[in-house]
């Protein structure tokens, strides 16, 4: 069957046996005929979707009626059986009673090897239904529809899937990809402020750690993309899909540390969110000045003038994204950076950018080296 409509990118994440494409829509309405050829290819490529007869449509209380009825809609059309699974928006999401509850819905519907899951929502639903899909009956084929800019550029590709622990984030998981990622940029359009903005932060990182071109489309687009301007928007999320591909392709389970300069800005961040506690930072906003700081790090051991860093702030700051920390206290986040479970032997370890595009993972920094940089970010004004 001939892919491709007219107004959509395709990427193709290439993993063997679990290959899937990505198709990025920019239409402005949902066009039902382009998406259900998309699910019809998608189910005859692999054995579990071969015999599909049934689908669970899996969404959240913010997303359901917007954007989750009308594929439910699409996928009754196709002659599946469907029915919706909604759970509460938010990260509590990531539990096992959400979970449970979805295997309920799963044993209402009489769901055998071949239902498929469809995840409509952010990246709490694609977590929690991608880990459904990869525990129901030892693994249900699953399309991803993200809805939240972070799950478009981010968390829809690659195939990790998992629920929180009360002790911990993303504990209880596996690796399951999906057998197809359906991504309309339209969705965007309906995605609170401060969630949009912090989704760029990942786009930028994935200028930073692999695509000097793509990072200077951003500079040169900075102000459209942040009025949504959909062709803008369809080609940054298409590009990071690409970007974030090349690197699960080369590392697909995580083994190899290829996969570890996805953390570009992340080690910080963690510091941050854990200090500052989970929700007054939006993950995006704390990767945005984790980004700064582990620039300016690689200034510290001279790997890079500060040509760079002034360029990261200034385009993080026409994308309205923080690049200071309100109140920072240092003592706390050192100490979180010390307990980060990716350390090795008592070093932090940080992705620290050689130049723009190019960035290696280290434990070279010094404690004093680390404490400067983040004394630089703090900004009691705020
Ligand atoms: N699996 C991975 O590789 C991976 C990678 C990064 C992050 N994650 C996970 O992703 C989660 C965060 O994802 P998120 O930021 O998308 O959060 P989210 O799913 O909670 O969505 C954010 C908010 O936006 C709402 N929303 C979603 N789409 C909307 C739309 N189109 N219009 C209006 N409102 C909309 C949601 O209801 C929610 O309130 C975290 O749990 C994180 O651990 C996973
Ligand atoms: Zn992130």
């Amino acid at each position: 069957m001939s892919l491709n409509p007219p107004n959509s990118l395709t990427i193709r994440v290439s993993l063997g046996l679990r290959s899937y494409p990505i198709e990025v829509v920019s239409e402005p309405s949902l066009d039902r005929s382009e998406f259900i050829d998309f699910i019809k290819d998608s189910l005859e490529r692999t054995w579990s979707g071969k015999g599909c007869r049934k689908a669970l449509i899996v969404s959240d209380s913010n997303v359901i009626q917007t954007w989750a009825e009308p594929y439910a809609a699409a996928l009754s059309e196709m002659g599946l059986e469907t029915a919706l699974a909604e759970v509460p928006a938010g990260e509590s999401s990531k539990s096992l009673f959400a979970l449970s509850s979805i295997y309920d819905r799963l044993m209402d519907l009489k769901a055998d090897r071949h239902t498929l899951i469809v995840a409509v929502g952010g990246g709490v639903i694609g977590d929690l239904a991608g880990f459904a899909a990869a525990s129901f009956n030892r693994g249900l084929p699953l399309i991803m529809i993200p809805t939240t800019l972070l799950a478009q550029v981010d968390s829809s590709v690659g195939g990790k899937t998992g629920i929180n622990h009360p002790r911990g984030k993303n504990l209880i998981g596996a690796f399951h990809q999906p057998i197809g990622v359906w991504i309309d940029i339209n969705t965007l359009q309906t995605l609170p402020e401060r969630e949009f903005k912090s989704g760029l932060a990942e786009v930028v990182k994935y200028g930073v750690i692999q695509d000097p071109e793509f990072f200077e489309y951003l500079e040169a687009n900075a102000e459209a993309a942040l009025a949504r301007n959909p062709t803008v928007l369809q080609h940054l999320v298409a590009r990071s899909c690409r970007l974030k591909a090349n690197v699960v392709e080369l590392d697909e389970l995580e083994h190899t540390g290829q996969r570890a300069i996805l953390n570009y800005g992340h080690t910080v961040a963690h510091a941050i969110e854990n200090v500052a506690g989970y929700g007054e930072y939006l993950h995006g906003e704390a990767v945005a000045i984790g980004m700064v700081a582990e620039t300016k790090l690689a200034e510290s051991l001279v790997w890079i003038d500060s040509r760079l860093t002034q360029r990261l702030i200034h385009l993080l700051t026409r994308l309205q994204l923080p690049t200071t920390i309100k109140s920072c206290n240092i003592e706390l986040l050192m100490a979180a950076m010390k307990h980060d479970k990716k350390n090795k032997s008592g070093r932090v370890r940080f992705v620290i950018p050689r130049r723009l595009g190019k960035v290696t993972l280290t434990d070279e920094p010094t404690d004093e080296q680390i404490i400067a940089v983040l004394k630089s970010l703090s900004n009691p004004e705020n």
